[in-house]
């Protein structure tokens, strides 16, 4: 399997719930590692570029408000299929529905606070990383 990086975002409710190390642990638990990482106040403009995708869905301001209420820590994982192992890792996107044992379901709330983000697929990964971290912009080497 190809050796490929993704950007995760553990997201305002988790960080205000002093639990960026066990989410952390999660990754290199899993054989993924960190290789930039950075604490950060998004602005609204920051937050509703990276999610620009989004924004004729009904809670796009929801989402944008949620995203800028705190700090978020923002990170770029690489390893052996990051992209799909960090998806299982963080269970689905209702923590309701999040299978037990994963991210979501352990440290998330509601689908509104939802503890992580991290890319879909190996395009989205690439714009994501490239958003956050510039100098960083190959999803895979
Ligand atoms: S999709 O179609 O798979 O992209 O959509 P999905 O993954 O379900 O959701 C995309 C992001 O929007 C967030 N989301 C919500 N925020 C607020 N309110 C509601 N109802 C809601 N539904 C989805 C969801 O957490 C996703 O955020 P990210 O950061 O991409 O995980």
């Amino acid at each position: 399997m190809a050796i490929e990086r993704t950007l995760s975002i553990i997201k305002p409710d988790a960080v205000a719930k002093n639990v960026i190390g066990k989410i952390i642990t999660r990754f290199e638990d899993a054989g993924l590692k960190v290789v930039a990482a950075r604490l950060t106040q998004l602005s609204r403009a920051e937050a509703e570029g990276f999610y620009a995708v989004h924004k004729e869905r009904p809670f796009f301001n929801d989402l944008v408000t949620f995203m800028i209420s705190g700090p978020v820590f923002v990170q770029v994982l690489e390893g052996e299929g990051a992209i799909l192992k960090n998806r299982d890792l963080m269970g689905a996107t209702d923590p309701k529905k999040a299978a037990p044992g994963t991210i979501r379901a352990d440290f998330a709330e509601s689908i509104d606070a939802n503890a992580v983000h991290g890319s879909d697929a190996p395009e989205t990964a690439a714009v994501e990383i490239a958003y956050f971290f510039p100098a960083l912009n190959v999803y895979s080497r």
